[in-house]
């Protein structure tokens, strides 16, 4: 009855929230570590952002806008961009999408077909294999090097570069891992991309959730090699069911011309993204509030417990995160002996103690082995959550 294509999408972070459903309905107290939703745990949405998607409808922003975006929202996102990173984005080089989502889906539904292939981290956020496979391309996953704290490893990437090579994803802060890849290797994967003329996508969603580091946007270092930035509104603004995001494309050299024309047509097919987000989304752009900031101090506490917790277990290593909200620690399933794999101490820990994590092959092959962890529970319940881990590893 369905395509073969439906096969291809299979979504970690989603199932493993089925299982806890069924252990839920047994009774059980589920604490929630497996999805990166802020709004769930106690990072409210400004009420100044509420308003400002009630006053959008009764101030009758409810129709179709138009299908690139709002053209305001356009424009201030323009500014916005330009200002955060000093770059030369025009309003016509940004699309309004429905979330980072969209974004993945137009692109890749604009660039691959007939096993062409994207070349993306290992570990991955999941959505760009499953896409891609829907595609009928092939995801190759570079390797994130855990032991050189998960810097891409550029000479992996560069023996996986082939003549099916579309386009390379770069995703900093990473999810699931959490780390940002540094300056010098964002250089290096530019260098490369220019070298086999390969343009390049950059996963921003996590730019400004973000530690002790600088975030350094891809595009700023790229003269001529095309780089398409993705970004949007769920994380940062606190907004996640809202849907909203945007692509923008710094291509000095006007290399994506075609691509830009077909992805806009796929925009038009699907008519715009919602109104009154964007009409909010101009408010917030204009306003941004000190939210973002307040929940990165409180994430910044909620992570170090975690992972001071987490390394004090035996048979487990964690790399700290220095973005994001995730922690991705190893599992030596050889000294722990009781689980075989990642997926199967997930699903036994998940119905044993009700914490709900994702298993890491759930992110490509890179991720075999480790579990991911959100923190961005109250520390209260993160302490709750450790000692139930503690005490079922022992
Ligand atoms: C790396 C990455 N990209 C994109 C998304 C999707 O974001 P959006 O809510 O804008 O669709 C997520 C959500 O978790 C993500 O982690």
């Amino acid at each position: 009855m369905i395509s073969q294509r439906i096969n291809s999408i299979s979504y970690a972070i989603r199932e493993i929230a089925a299982i806890a459903d069924k252990v839920a309905k047994s009774g059980k107290k589920i604490y929630h570590l497996n999805i990166g939703d802020p709004v769930i745990y106690d990072f409210n949405t400004p009420h100044y952002i509420s308003q400002a998607l009630a006053d959008a409808s009764f101030g009758g922003k409810n129709y179709y806008v138009n299908s690139l975006g709002a053209p305001e929202l356009r424009e201030e996102l323009s500014r916005s961009i330009n200002q955060r990173y000093n770059l030369k984005v025009s309003s016509s080089d940004i699309l309004v999408t429905t979330g980072v989502t969209e974004a993945i889906f137009f692109l890749i539904a604009a660039t691959i077909e007939n096993k062409k292939e994207l070349l993306i981290p290992g570990p991955s956020y999941p959505l760009y294999i499953n896409y891609t496979k829907f595609f009928d391309g092939v995801p190759i996953e570079y390797e994130l090097d855990e032991n050189n704290n998960w810097e891409p490893n550029i000479d992996d990437l560069r023996k996986k570069i082939t003549d099916k090579t579309k386009a390379i994803l770069i995703c900093s802060p990473n999810n699931p891992t959490g780390v940002m890849y540094s300056e010098k290797m964002i250089k290096n994967i530019i260098d490369i991309a220019g070298e086999y003329g390969l343009f390049i996508l950059s996963d921003e969603i996590y730019d400004q959730i973000i530690f002790e580091k600088e975030f350094t946007c891809p595009a700023t270092l790229s003269n001529d090699v095309p780089i398409i930035g993705l970004n949007g509104f769920s994380k940062t603004h606190l907004v996640t069911g809202w849907r909203l995001g945007y692509m923008y494309y710094h291509d000095p050299e006007n290399k994506l011309n075609d691509l830009k024309e077909g992805i806009a047509k796929m925009a038009r097919a699907r008519l715009s993204a919602s109104s009154i987000a964007q009409y909010a989304a101009i408010e917030i752009l204009k306003n941004p509030g000190t939210h973002t900031q307040e929940m990165v101090a409180k994430l910044k506490e909620r992570r170090d417990y975690s992972l001071n917790r987490l390394r004090k277990i035996e048979g487990i290593t964690c790399v700290e995160a220095n973005g994001a909200f995730y922690l991705f620690p190893k599992f030596d399933f050889a000294e722990l002996k009781k689980w075989k794999n990642d997926k199967e101490f997930v699903i036994d820990f998940l119905k044993t103690t009700g914490v709900c994590t994702v298993y890491g092959s759930g992110f490509g092959e890179y991720g075999n082995n480790h579990v991911r962890f959100t923190f961005l529970p109250k520390v209260e319940i993160l302490e709750i959550v450790y000692n139930l881990l503690e005490d079922f590893i022992k």
